[in-house]
């Protein structure tokens, strides 16, 4: 089992680039499969959950082939329909693989996919969505059955807004009969960009970045090229840690637009930072304002953030509340943080309440999930002596190379078995 081994209290300078967006380049590779054509996407990165997708997409049927940030997939024939309970259960993401197996195949068997630390991630809005192409789910000990001959245009009202229930029935639409009108769809910029690329391969897509997407069927989709866009919450990470302790951290490669929500609080906390086209660069900001945060679907306040950001209101002055309403279990990790010294108070497993600021202690951690794990890094990096982070899969999954590029910041921190 690997650990990171950190050394807290040193101020970090220099420039750290962005990758690009896990949470798109996932939807990217499992578009491609939509089509019989091979795609070529560039700015990949190389981080746990893509790679495992990619291993799912040659059990199904696809031939992949990364060289550094590019990946070639190209998906001639569906072949395994029943995919393997130990791959989906790894990652969440391998239940979009819906959509092109029931476009093309119309039949799939899904094992129960794992939920994971932040809540049980329950899949009935994709299954009812299915219902409503015309799709038959059964269900049964293993997981769930589908059967269709075709996939039927239909229109869905979310419940509540789900991003990848957005993404999976977007790209299942272009290849059904007739229309579908996804109606308080999700309107995260990874959307409109899938929905860009999609229409690059000849589908005909209209209304995705707003909660009204309206997809009209056609008969089949080309491959086609893209470069994935950056990745938003690595972006904000790594803003919060120049807040933190940047002397100054510039962070480069990034969209700025992305992370509006962002920037609203760091000027109501008072943080010290400047934005530019494409980078941002913040530097330790003493004397903060606390504010209460509440986490929202975009352009709110990503909840991929309210762990990082968190840290940050532990050093800042006075008491705010953290309200994560999108997931149930992705406030439990600020035990670790009490255990470091943070005042922390768990109202209900939706709210806390945090009192600063508190000079945080080096501990013994785990990392709990991918957000949480970066969470812990941040406040190792802060806190006075040495911090231990295992578990460390967990942040390897969404941030490339992480403690590398620490590093060349001047961080002290390193991986060890
Ligand atoms: C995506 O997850 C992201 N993952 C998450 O990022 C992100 O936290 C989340 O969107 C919210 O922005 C990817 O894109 C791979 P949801 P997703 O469906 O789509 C409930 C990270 O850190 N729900 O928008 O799974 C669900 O339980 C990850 O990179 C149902 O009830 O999230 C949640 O409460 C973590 N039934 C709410 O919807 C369903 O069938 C919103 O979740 C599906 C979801």
């Amino acid at each position: 089992m690997q650990k990171f081994i950190i050394e807290g209290g040193h101020e970090l300078k220099g420039e750290v680039a962005v990758g690009g967006a896990k949470n798109a380049a996932l939807k990217f590779v499992v578009a491609s499969m939509l089509s019989s054509e091979p795609a070529t996407f560039t700015n990949v990165p190389d981080i746990e959950e893509v790679n495992r997708l990619l291993e799912l997409c040659t059990f199904v049927g696809s031939e992949v082939s990364r060289d550094d940030g590019q990946v070639k997939i190209q998906t001639k024939e569906i072949t395994n329909i029943k995919l393997d309970p130990e791959l989906v259960k790894k990652i969440r993401v391998s239940v979009l693989l819906l959509a092109p197996i029931l476009a093309r195949k119309g039949e799939v068997h899904m094992p129960h996919p794992g939920g994971c630390a932040i809540g049980q991630r329950p899949i009935d809005l994709f299954i009812q969505g299915f219902e409503k192409f015309g799709v038959k789910v059964t269900e049964n000990a293993e997981g769930y059955h589908f059967k269709t001959d075709k996939l039927r245009g239909m229109k869905f009202v979310f419940p509540l807004v789900s991003v990848t229930v957005t993404e999976t029935l977007m790209m299942a639409a272009t290849l059904a009969e007739g229309k579908t009108i996804l109606k308080n769809a999700a309107c995260e910029p990874e959307i409109p960009a899938l929905a860009e690329y999609l229409n690059s391969c000849g589908a005909k897509i209209s209304g995705a970045g707003t909660n009204t997407i309206e997809i009209e069927g056609v008969a089949a989709l080309s491959g086609g090229v893209a470069k994935i866009m950056p990745d938003r919450v690595e972006a904000g990470s790594f803003a919060i840690l120049g807040a933190l302790c940047g002397n100054p951290i510039r962070v480069t490669n990034c969209n700025p637009e992305h992370l509006e929500a962002l920037w609203t609080m760091f000027d109501r906390m008072g943080v010290d930072y400047k934005l530019g086209p494409d980078w941002v660069e913040v530097r330790k900001t003493d004397n903060l304002k606390a504010v209460d945060v509440v986490t929202h679907e975009y352009p709110g306040f990503i909840t991929d953030l309210q762990q990082p950001f968190t840290v940050l209101l532990t050093q800042s002055k006075g008491m705010c509340m953290v309200h994560e309403t999108i997931w149930e279990g992705r406030l439990f990790y600020t035990d670790k943080l009490k255990q470091m010294g943070a005042q922390i108070i768990m109202c209900d497993p939706h709210r806390v309440i945090v009192n600063g600021p508190s000079k945080l202690y080096g501990r013994k951690l785990e990392s709990p999930d991918l957000r949480a794990g970066f969470a812990l890094v941040l406040a190792g990096l802060v806190a006075e002596g040495t911090t231990t982070i295992e578990n460390i899969y967990q942040i390897d999954r969404g941030y490339e190379h992480i403690e590398e590029r620490l590093q060349k910041l001047g961080a002290k921190i390193k991986r060890e078995e």
